[in-house]
């Protein structure tokens, strides 16, 4: 088992604890439909290919449909309804009938329906991670990774759906009371990603679901499949019909959908992860019905190594960080910035490391750590990445080329300047580029130089430093001598332009709560 897969097992580790077998009788069944306990499925049974409304499975009111590729072979894996803003709007109304009756329903009845649908996505987690690798590449490993990590956000929701508390305020005048209520927001429109396209769905929709919010949520074109699988399992754990709804949709409608949502009255909230330039259109666009808006949006991670770091510790924590997913995630070391005392061995022992640890392939092929891009601009863009570094100075120290398809040697560059797009740019793929810096404070500077504030990590060994530069960096999300940090209990946002709001933790669940001051006078 190389390094990549050990450490992927060893996060979900963390994530994977027993789940604890969810009663019927918890819930009151005159509201909650009955959970279809004990069945099991074939791993093609879980591909839809319709969207999913109201608890059907439903074609484009125009009939239309797309083809969903296999970015690893190019192969069509099946096509799926090409839905418009009409079919958006179908499913916004029904979402909001149906918060009518959820928002009724107690704590303990949503926690349950999520318990349900954690219990089912753990008993179903390999036909969830073949659909995952098929539609988006990652290794299998990687994607049974992933849907530990997704499950572990419904388990997670499950449990602080039971913990919403309010506030009693103590009293300015004794003929009054005065109490904080926290109320469902409503429908929450979400846009998720092709990146994690298990996991992204679950840390949006279960939060607005164990709130009492109803959801109608477009998955990226790219990765359709497992977003219905959800539901599908969603609705045999109980979950009734309306309360989750997928619209599919290709890029050509994309714009449309997303537009819907962010501008129907009905929808109180919009939830989106994905590129800063497609956030600020959502952001704008919900300013018209003032709508409360979670944004997830591009990083640019700077990865610091001083001196003083364990330098093994520091190459093992950057092979994870940079390589997890072919470096496409929103966390991944985007800036690597060593300093010059260790420079030289840093990219020595990262150069071995590559060549022992990372295997690039199909990601149902034993032993694959590194799969494929999206799709060929995301290649391309990584290729640009490179030929402009190496036309401003950068040496390839490993890599530098795509392959055939959508693949790309994982890339090691030295040299590298602040003037390469590289490091003013998020590349979103396999390219570690290396930068020299003398002291502490040219570090912290050129980490911060950035309109991006998502994910920040150092190594170092000093007490004080460690504490200096983990309040210095201007971002959401600091890993100190640790490259993978995210888990459900802990908050996932960004400063700056990487975003709004938080996800995940005790926090997350707060996106979809109003706050009600009430006032109770003549006591
Ligand atoms: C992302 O890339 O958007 C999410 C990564 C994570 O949850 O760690």
């Amino acid at each position: 088992m190389s390094f990549m897969f050990r450490k992927f097992h060893s996060v979900i580790g963390q994530h994977h604890k027993r789940i604890t077998v969810f009663t019927l009788h918890q819930l009151r069944m005159d509201r909650v439909p009955a959970a279809t306990a004990g069945v099991t499925r074939n791993a093609s049974s879980f591909k839809h290919e319709n969207a999913f409304i109201d608890g059907k499975w439903v074609p484009a009111a125009s009939g239309k449909t797309f083809q969903v590729i296999n970015p690893s072979t190019g192969g069509v894996i099946g096509s799926v309804p090409d839905m418009d803003a009409q079919d958006t709007e179908e499913a916004i109304k029904v979402a909001y009938k149906a918060f009518q009756t959820w928002k009724e329903t107690t704590a303990r009845e949503r926690s349950g329906v999520l318990r349900k649908w954690a219990e089912l996505c753990t008993q179903h987690k390999d036909e969830l991670a073949k659909l995952l690798t098929a539609e988006m590449g990652k290794p299998l490993a990687e994607a049974a990774g992933e849907v530990a990590y997704g499950t572990a956000f419904i388990e997670w929701f499950a449990e602080e759906a039971r913990r919403v508390y309010g506030d009693i305020i103590p009293t300015t005048t004794n003929t009054r009371r005065m109490l904080v209520l926290k109320q469902p927001l409503g429908v929450a429109g979400m846009i998720t990603p092709w990146n994690f396209p298990n996991a992204m769905i679950t840390r949006k929709a279960c939060a607005a679901i164990a709130a009492g919010c109803t959801v109608v949520l477009k998955p990226a074109e790219d990765t359709p499949y497992s977003a219905l699988a959800l539901c599908e399992l969603a609705s045999m754990a109980g979950m009734p019909p309306g309360v989750l709804n997928v619209v599919t949709s290709s890029r050509d409608h994309a714009a449309e959908v997303g537009k819907m949502l962010c501008k129907h009255p009905l929808v109180m909230k919009i939830s989106f992860t994905g590129s800063t330039q497609v956030g600020k259109i959502l952001l704008e666009q919900s300013a018209s019905t003032v709508k409360k808006v979670s944004l997830e949006l591009g990083g640019n991670a700077p990865f610091i190594v001083f001196d003083s770091a364990d330098v093994d510790a520091a190459v093992k924590g950057l092979m994870g960080c940079k390589f997890r997913v072919s470096g496409q995630t929103c966390v991944c070391a985007n800036r690597i910035l060593v300093q010059e005392g260790i420079y030289d061995k840093f990219v020595q022992k990262v150069a071995e490391t590559m060549d022992r640890e990372l295997k690039v392939g199909d990601g149902f092929e034993d032993g694959t750590t590194q799969g494929p891009l999206i799709n060929s601009k995301a290649v391309d863009k990584v290729q640009g990445h490179v030929d402009d570094a190496v036309i401003k100075g950068a040496t390839v120290v490993r890599g530098g080329k795509r392959l055939d398809g959508n693949f790309f040697l994982p890339t090691l560059l030295s040299h590298v300047t602040q003037e390469m797009r590289c490091s003013s740019e998020e590349t979103f793929g396999p390219v570690a580029p290396i930068l020299k810096f003398k002291t502490e404070e040219e570090a912290v500077a050129i980490a911060n130089v950035t309109s991006s504030g998502l994910a920040g990590y150092f190594f170092s060994q000093n007490l004080s430093q460690i504490w200096r530069v983990a309040e210095q960096l201007e971002t959401g999300i600091v890993g100190v001598n640790e490259g993978l940090v995210s888990v459900p209990e802990s908050p996932f946002g960004g400063w700056k332009e990487s975003g709004l709001g938080s996800e995940g933790s005790k926090y997350g669940i707060d996106e979809y709560l109003h706050l009600k001051y009430v006032c109770m006078g003549g006591i």
